[in-house]
Order: C-alpha cells, then sequence, then structure tokens
C-alpha cells in the first residue's frame, strides 16, 4: 500500500513546510502550522472520475493569435458587468468574497435567476428547500438556474458533465472537499486543490465559474493568499450590515480595470442595482440644516456626490471628544489642527463629531474641504447654502490644494443640478461653458467668506 504523503502548511499564508515549526517564516505568525494530508495515490483531473482524456494546447507565434475581442456574457446585472470590465469572461474563475451576511449568496442566486443561459448553482452551506424560499423573496422566475446541494468536487463534476451548464456558482470554496486529499473542508491544502480543479474544469470546458469565498475576522479571504493568485478575478462585496448599501468592488482583474465599482441597496426582495448613486446618498431635506456639506468624490472611476454631517459642541468633559464615521479620524485631528492654527477657530475645547450618511467609508482627500465646510456650519450654526458642494484638499499649511478628475466630479455635480462647486485656485479646469459655477478658492478663508459673510 502507497503511504500518504503529508505536509505541514501555514493557516494563514498557506505555505508549504516538510516539518513543524513554531512559527510561520513567512508571514511571521506562531502557532499556525499545521499537518495535512497532501495526496493519495490517484490521478488528479478534475475528469479523471468520468474518464475522458484532456486537451493539450501547442506554442503559437504571438501574431498568430487571434485578437478578436473577448466575447462576454451579459450578467443582466449592470453594476456586475462593470465591476467584471463588461461582463463574464468564459472560461475565467471569479472569486466573490465578503463577511458573512452581507448579501454573497443573494448576489449571485440573484444573478443566476435573471441570466439567459443555463446556470448550476451549488451550495454546500443551505439546502435546495432554503434557496428556493430565498429565491422566492427575489423572485424573477427562471427555467434557467439549477441548484444542487453537494461539497464533494468529484460529485459536482459529475453533475456538471450531465447537466453541462453554461456557468457554474460555488457557494462557498470552504465548503468544498475533493476526494484527492484526506484534510477536512475549508483547510489550506483542499481549499487549493478543489480551486485547481475547478480552474482545470473552467479552462478546458471554457465555462465560467463563480466562487464565494468566506472572510477571516482581519477582513482576508479565508484560506491562502495564492487562492487569489489563482483565480482571474477578485471581487469584494462590502458594505455596514446596519445600513442598506453595498459596494462591489475588484481587488483584481485579468480582462479589465480594477478601478470599476457597483453599489447596490438591500431590500426586502434582494439586492437593486443603484445605477445612480449620488441620488440616494444626498438626503432630501427640505429645511436648511447646519452642519451637512456636499463633497464630490470619486470612488474607483465614478464620481459620487456623498453628504458630510458635523456636528460641534461644547465639551461637556475637560477632554473633548472627536469621532469620525466613514472618514479617517487621524485626518479629522489634521484638519482641526490646521482650522486652529491656520485659520484662527478655537475649537479646542469643543466635541467635534463627523458623519458620511449612507453607511459609506471614503478615503478620497478631496473631501477635506467639504469635512471643513460642516465643521464651521455647525460651529457657526449657519447653515450651507443649497446647492452647494465642494471638491478639493486642504494641506498642512491651511492651503487649499488640486485634486485629480477634477472635471468628472464637476460634471457629476452639474448632472445632479448644483449650482456652485468649490476648487482650488491651482487645478487645472478641462471643462469648457459648464451650466454650474466654479468658484476657485486658494485659502480657507476665502470660502469663509463667500459661505458665512
Ligand atoms: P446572504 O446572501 O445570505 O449573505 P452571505 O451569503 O454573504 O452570507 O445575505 C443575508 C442577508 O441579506 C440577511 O441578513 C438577510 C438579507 N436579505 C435581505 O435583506 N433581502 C433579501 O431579499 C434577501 C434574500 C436577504
Ligand atoms: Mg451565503
Amino acid at each position: 500500500m502507497a503511504k500518504t504523503k503529508t505536509a505541514f502548511f501555514c493557516q494563514n499564508c498557506g505555505t508549504q513546510y516538510p516539518k513543524w515549526t513554531g512559527q510561520c517564516s513567512s508571514c511571521k505568525q506562531w502557532n499556525t502550522i499545521v499537518e495535512e494530508v497532501v495526496q493519495k495515490e490517484e490521478k488528479r483531473s478534475w475528469k479523471s472520475d468520468s474518464g475522458s482524456s484532456k486537451r493539450t494546447s501547442h506554442p503559437l507565434k504571438i501574431s498568430e493569435i487571434s485578437n478578436e475581442k473577448e466575447l462576454r456574457m451579459d450578467s443582466k446585472d449592470l453594476e456586475f458587468n462593470r465591476v467584471l470590465g463588461g461582463g463574464i469572461v468564459p472560461g475565467s474563475l471569479v472569486l466573490l468574497g465578503g463577511e458573512p451576511g452581507i448579501g454573497k449568496s443573494t448576489l449571485l442566486l440573484q444573478i443566476a435567476l435573471k441570466l439567459d443561459y443555463k446556470t448550476l448553482y451549488v451550495s454546500g452551506e443551505e439546502s435546495q428547500k432554503q434557496i428556493k424560499m430565498r429565491a422566492d423573496r427575489i423572485d424573477p422566475k427562471s427555467e434557467n438556474c439549477f441548484v444542487l446541494t453537494e461539497t464533494k468536487t468529484q460529485h459536482i463534476f459529475q453533475q456538471i458533465s450531465t447537466l453541462q451548464p453554461e456557468l457554474v456558482i460555488i457557494d462557498s470554496i470552504q465548503t468544498l472537499h475533493t476526494n484527492h486529499i484526506e484534510s477536512a473542508a475549508g483547510s489550506i491544502s483542499q481549499i487549493r486543490e478543489c480551486t485547481a480543479e475547478l480552474i482545470k474544469f473552467a479552462k478546458e470546458s471554457n465555462t465560467p465559474v463563480i466562487l464565494v469565498g468566506h472572510i477571516t475576522k482581519d477582513g482576508t479571504i479565508a484560506g491562502p493568499k495564492i487562492l487569489e493568485h489563482m483565480v482571474d478575478t477578485v471581487l469584494q462585496f462590502e458594505g455596514d450590515r446596519n445600513y442598506v448599501y453595498r459596494i462591489l468592488r475588484s481587488l483584481k482583474n485579468r480582462f479589465g480595470s480594477t478601478a470599476e465599482l457597483g453599489i447596490y441597496e438591500m431590500q426586502g426582495s434582494g439586492l437593486r442595482e443603484v445605477n445612480n448613486p449620488s441620488e440616494v446618498l444626498i438626503s432630501k431635506n427640505e429645511e436648511d440644516l447646519s452642519g451637512t456639506a456636499i463633497a464630490a468624490t470619486v470612488e474607483g472611476m465614478r464620481p459620487l456626490l456623498i453628504e458630510i454631517q458635523a456636528l460641534v459642541s461644547t465639551a461637556v468633559y475637560g477632554t473633548p471628544q472627536r469621532s469620525a464615521t466613514g472618514f479617517n479620524a487621524k485626518r479629522l485631528n489634521m484638519l482641526l489642527a490646521v482650522l486652529e492654527k491656520r485659520a484662527g477657530f478655537k475649537l479646542g475645547a469643543k466635541d467635534v463629531f463627523l458623519n458620511i450618511t449612507g453607511g459609506i467609508s471614503v478615503d478620497d482627500p478631496a473631501i477635506d474641504l467639504a469635512v471643513v465646510a460642516a465643521i464651521l456650519s455647525s460651529n457657526a450654526d449657519i447653515p450651507i447654502e443649497k446647492g452647494v458642494c465642494f471638491a478639493a484638499e486642504i494641506g498642512l499649511a491651511g492651503e487649499i490644494r488640486p485634486v485629480i478628475r477634477v472635471d468628472q466630479r464637476i460634471l457629476e455635480a452639474e448632472k445632479l443640478g448644483f449650482a456652485t462647486i468649490y476648487v482650488s485656485k491651482n487645478n487645472k479646469i478641462g471643462l469648457k461653458n459648464s451650466a454650474i459655477q466654479i468658484k476657485r478658492v486658494s485659502k480657507i478663508e476665502d470660502v469663509v467668506r463667500e459661505l458665512f459673510g
């Protein structure tokens, strides 16, 4: 009988060792190295069970390779298409990561139900009944969506060869289990092996596969980093579970840009595509409220108008509180120091709370000026006029600095009917004759004078 082969794997980063050690030399974590069975004496191929042969490829001159535009499968979901760079590429492997309960299964089931292609949705987590219940909530009736509850890859491939689906969805990679390896489902070597089998299947049959991957506490996709290297595209679904907005980002994309971004709203009947995010992120208050300002930001490639709210009040305790939601707290402190030192506002004894509405978080420095405007508006208790928005960074000397993609921001503000936008005096603007009034400022005092008289 052949000896079972084992090896030691770091459960954090996936590095393989011939023997046990206390600390992983690659990621420096302690006690993460675990022995796993690597291989049973069997042929390893996704088709080995059905016994068919493999297709071999041969070298081609680069000039001989046809560069016809890659055909893409329309997922019928504008946001999903946008993030993938125009649709699903046949034969590609897409990994969708996200925290538990964020809506990964909902998103993929919804896409499977809308598609015109024959889709196999494999779940290792929920029963067919549970999936049916979810599908009833989402609603579109589909004759093309097949559901399978299975965790063994060999069984899945058997079903695939009889059903011949045009798209396979696996929910989730951590529940899969292959016969060729003995360790438990979810272990590093299982994840790696199952993914390798799926890649082989996808490339040989030209069928796209979408995998769901769980996320660990520190926000990385559970399993080895190599999982991300193996797949063609890594998508991340994120958002605050207490809010309805969800953002779909691409972290890696072999077939498109990673700067694209999709926005969804979680509703009782599934996820709604938000094709015009700025309209929903800005609240439509009739009365003027002090302490709110609108910033023209850019997320990925998309211009986005967001609302910033600030509350400045006299500190009750000796040490004033500073808290920021959706904005970097250190940057808030820096802006407050600039206001104090460069613009002469005495905020040292005030509590300052800052919030970006909609539960989104932004790290675009171009929202600095809107943050400062919101703080000053709350401090003076004077509302900022309606129809005003801001796009500029603030430097340590109190100067208002130019930002990238200013034209795009101005256009978006104009599209949404804003009357005035404040930008830096030094920002080069390519736009000609726009309907929006562009106010160019160089110091915080200029803005204060304009806004509060
Ligand atoms: P789910 O897709 O199960 O998350 P994941 O697969 O990422 O773990 O989403 C679960 C949450 O979404 C759950 O808390 C309920 C909510 N939800 C809705 O609000 N509306 C819906 O139509 C559906 C199907 C789920
Ligand atoms: Mg799920």
